[in-house]
């Protein structure tokens, strides 16, 4: 008798529940728009060149095709495609760079997270910011409409971004978000580089007003704000961590020095940051701090170095500047990470492989980076808060539980 009276309560009670749980919790999320870092976003490509130097190459391929990332296409005689395909040409005489001729170059479905989540698809090592996006669509957010993302050019430093209308693009995604969540402020979600490039668009390219009006805050996880020196190893000797573990560093050092975007990640010298006494590079006859970064380039042997390090450093005039609005920054720290490169024999440099000399930080960025940020109280009118997690990885912390749900707290409230 019991038993059937409770059964013939369920509907009751779940008619109760589904009535009252949307008003005793009414969930508001603010909608976000995310900015990764280098390396973070997929390119697409479109050949109709004229020629290649190497026979085994396509030449027209009339179709948008995913350039970065195919792992397939970065074996060892593929990657000659690629390599040829992805670089960046400096001109002296325009101080300008160009696509190789006869490519076409371009983000995938700016606007959603589709190009940030996973870099290559059919890769599981090349996922992203796939587990980041799936934990906010659980919560209720809808990819495209209020988890939104603005993959960019990585290869580009600020003046290339600004030239191809990036941060045009970033600022109508945000205005059109706010504009289609019933005008409710965005936040601004970044990571990496993504932070150089975002305070970039905050302190350069929009108004006080213009943030005032549609930004709600500026969530930064490892923000690589002063750079980063595993930057210095790649122009120096090249660089094959990560991606492209099954290529040489003499192989990969030719791409990595013609994007600006490696010049713009150098270690920016300052007090606070990268000073005199903290030694990023020796050879038997010299040593170099930040400061002797120009110096150290002079050495590479790479004629166009100065001149693409002095434009990046020219449109970054005041790097550390406090972006005015609420900003969360979130970084690991008590990893060791590498951070001075020591080459014991002349000969040795810049070809040969570096000792390495480790700090703190975040296994990529060191803390002296991460860091810049909590600066920022105290010189800005706009609370600043700074969380530092133990051990978070400087790509794991975008998969790590306490993270995420720090990033919940700060963007889903009920009422
Ligand atoms: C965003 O991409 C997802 C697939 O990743 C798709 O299901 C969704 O429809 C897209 N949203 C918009 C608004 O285009
Ligand atoms: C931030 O606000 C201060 C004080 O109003 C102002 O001097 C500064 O130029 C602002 N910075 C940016 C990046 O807009
Ligand atoms: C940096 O620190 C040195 C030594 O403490 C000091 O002499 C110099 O004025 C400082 N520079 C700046 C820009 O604060
Ligand atoms: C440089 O920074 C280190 C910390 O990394 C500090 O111990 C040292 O005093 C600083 N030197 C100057 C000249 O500011």
């Amino acid at each position: 008798m019991m038993a059937v009276l409770c059964l013939a309560l369920i509907p009751f009670v779940f008619l109760l529940l589904v009535t009252l749980l949307p008003h005793a919790n009414a969930v508001t999320r603010k909608p976000i728009v995310i900015v990764p870092g280098v390396m973070g976003s997929q390119l697409e490509a479109r050949l109709h060149k004229t020629s290649s130097s190497h026979m085994y190459c396509y030449k027209n391929y009339d179709k948008w095709y995913r350039l970065w990332l195919d792992m397939d296409d970065i074996l060892p005689i593929t990657q000659n495609c690629f390599k040829e395909n992805i670089k960046l040409h400096y001109s002296t005489s325009t101080g300008r760079y160009s696509d190789t001729e006869g490519v076409d170059i371009r983000v995938t479905d700016f606007g959603n997270t589709t190009g940030i989540e996973t870099l290559d698809p059919n890769i599981a090592s090349a996922s992203y910011f796939d587990v980041l996006v799936e934990y906010f669509v659980k919560l209720g957010y809808t990819r495209g409409l209020d988890i939104r993302a603005a993959p960019f050019d990585w290869r580009l430093g600020p003046a290339e971004l600004l030239e191809r209308h990036y941060f045009d693009a970033l600022r109508s995604l945000i205005e059109s978000t706010f504009a289609s969540q019933g005008n409710r402020k965005v936040t601004l979600l970044v990571h990496s580089m993504g932070a150089l490039v975002s305070h970039y668009f905050l302190t350069t390219f929009v108004t006080e007003n213009w943030k005032d009006k549609y930004l709600d805050q500026y969530v930064t996880l490892g923000g690589v704000w002063a750079g980063c020196s595993k930057a210095l190893n790649a122009l120096i000797s090249g660089d094959t961590d990560q991606i492209f573990k099954l290529s040489s560093r003499l192989y990969v050092r030719p791409l990595e020095r013609s994007f600006p975007s490696d010049y713009w990640l150098l270690p920016i010298p300052s007090n606070d940051t990268w000073n005199t006494s903290v030694v990023l590079v020796t050879t038997p006859t010299s040593s170099y701090s930040a400061y002797d970064i120009h110096k150290l380039i002079d050495k590479l042997n790479y004629p166009n170095g100065p001149v693409m390090y002095r434009g990046v450093v020219k449109s970054t005039p005041r790097p550390f500047l406090p972006p005015n609005v609420t900003t969360h920054c979130i970084y690991g720290y008590d990893l060791q990470t590498a951070e001075s490169f020591h080459f014991g024999d002349i000969n040795s440099f810049p070809n040969g492989k570096p000792d390495i000399g480790y700090s703190k930080g975040d296994g990529t960025v060191s803390l002296r980076s991460l860091r810049v940020c909590q600066k920022w109280e105290g010189q800005q009118v706009w609370p600043v808060k700074s969380y530092e997690m133990k051990g978070a990885d400087h790509f794991g912390m975008l998969d790590d539980r306490d993270v995420l749900k720090i990033i919940e707290n700060l963007v889903v409230s009920s009422n």
